[in-house]
């Protein structure tokens, strides 16, 4: 190997979960499992978990925020990988969760998630949603509207902790599809509508106003913004909660520097310190910083195209990670035993549509049908968004550990895709 062939490989790792590495005939392996004899095993496409370092990154958040604002919680947003093992993963690790709507709720407690640790997420929560939450002993609920407090009074007959969506107005430099903090953004309420909802719950019996609860957007590679937000919402009034929310960055290409998870929380704490009262209990809700860098997708190659580009086609795509088609969202693939790199080649999924490219211009080494072609830093929404487009089987979940790899949600079936179906006559 060339000082440059070994420059692409070992970034190419640096990509992929902490203490991945490249054996000595050249194959990735992560979580001590080679990704070729994944595939092979478990068939492609495949999300692969390792394990560890998604436990290492949920210890990683609580003590980072732990030793800087004792008084804190950390809350998975579950959306980010909606799986009930990752629902288990969390609770052991002693984090809550949020989550946002009954399905996700149904997981949680499927995992075993103390309900108390669960905070309910939405903008359009159905009465049977809240009754679903309310009777589960959900411990915070997020109103984010007028009829959430409507509903909430009609039923709570004891007492609910809830905390108020505040709209502080910020815009970060992110896509504007996951951006939510702006003036006129569809989540929570505008400062002076917050003002009356505040009141309302102040003076109602059952409900029991924890505090304000803010969240700016998604994939967000500065920390300048957070702390606008922490200040724009200092001036609603003294609360013993504040939900600071999720949206920190995570680095998907070799160029990207995204905050780091300490400095993140320094400057949600710094903002904090100088804004909030100091006896409040502080919450975070982390997504893709928590479980991105600790997913990798699995194709195999299906065809391959020679030309201007050359088109490298695998057996899944916009089925499994539609970051692309929505967000424009650029990934880096290696080949799993050949990491060096090679000729850029445009890396295309088997949908039918021509945006259906996990990656144009990757530098594949000597791609050819049969290889395995691994995505890094797919830990994050892709499981979450898989879909049956062009009639795709939602791929399985594997989470390896030290060597041994489990299947923790199995592949979907035709048998899967036909069942919901009624044919009629
Ligand atoms: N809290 C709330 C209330 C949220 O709505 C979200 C994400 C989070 C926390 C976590 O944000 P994160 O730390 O993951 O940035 N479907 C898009 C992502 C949408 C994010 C929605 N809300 C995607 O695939 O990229």
């Amino acid at each position: 190997m060339t000082l440059s062939e070994l420059d692409t490989s070992q970034a190419f790792v640096g990509l992929l979960p902490p203490g991945s590495v490249i054996d000595k005939s050249g194959e990735l392996v992560v979580a001590g499992c080679r990704l070729s004899d994944l595939a092979a095993a478990y068939g492609t496409p495949l999300y692969v978990v390792d394990e560890e370092a998604l436990r290492a990154q949920a210890r990683a958040f609580v003590q980072a925020f732990r030793s800087r604002w004792a008084n804190s919680r950390v809350v998975f947003a579950s959306k980010a990988f909606p799986c009930t093992a990752g629902y288990h993963m969390m609770a052991e690790e002693g984090l809550g969760v949020d989550v946002a709507g009954p399905g996700e709720l149904a997981m949680a407690l499927k995992g075993g998630v103390d309900p108390a640790l669960v905070v309910l997420h939405g903008n359009a929560k159905s009465s049977d949603e809240i009754s679903m939450a309310v009777e589960a002993g959900v411990g915070t609920i997020v109103v984010d509207n007028f009829d959430d407090i409507d509903r909430l009074e009609n039923m709570v007959r004891s007492e609910q902790a809830v905390l108020v969506r505040v709209v502080p107005g910020v815009r970060p430099d992110t896509h504007a599809a996951v951006s939510t903090g702006h003036t006129g953004s569809k989540f929570g309420l505008p400062t002076a509508d917050a003002r009356r909802a505040i009141a309302r719950l102040r003076a109602s019996s059952h409900l029991r106003l924890d505090g304000l609860h803010i969240h700016i957007g998604s994939q967000i590679l500065s920390v300048e913004p957070f702390a606008r937000a922490i200040e724009a919402i200092a001036d609603l009034g003294d609360f013993d909660v504040y939900d600071l929310g999720g949206g920190l960055g995570v680095r998907y290409t070799y160029g990207e520097e995204p905050p780091s998870v300490q400095e993140w929380i320094d400057a949600l704490v710094g903002a904090a310190r100088s804004h909030l009262p100091s006896g409040a209990q502080l919450l975070i809700e982390p997504g893709r910083s928590m479980v991105a860098r600790s997913g990798v997708t699995l194709y195999r190659v299906i065809s391959v195209k020679h030309g201007e580009p050359t088109f490298v086609a695998v057996d899944g795509g916009m089925g499994d990670n539609l970051e692309v088609s929505l967000y424009g969202q650029r990934f880096e693939a290696s080949v799993v035993n050949r990491v060096r790199g090679g000729k850029s080649v445009d890396l295309v999924g088997r949908h039918c549509e021509s945006g259906d490219r996990v990656i144009a211009g990757v530098r594949l080494d000597s791609p050819a049908p049969g290889d395995v072609v691994v995505v890094a830093v797919t830990g994050a929404y892709c499981f979450t968004m898989a879909n049956n487009y062009n009639g795709s089987l939602r791929p399985a979940v594997v989470f390896c550990r030290d060597g041994t790899a489990q299947v923790r949600v199995r592949r979907e079936t035709l048998e899967d895709l036909l069942d919901r179906d009624v044919l009629g006559r």
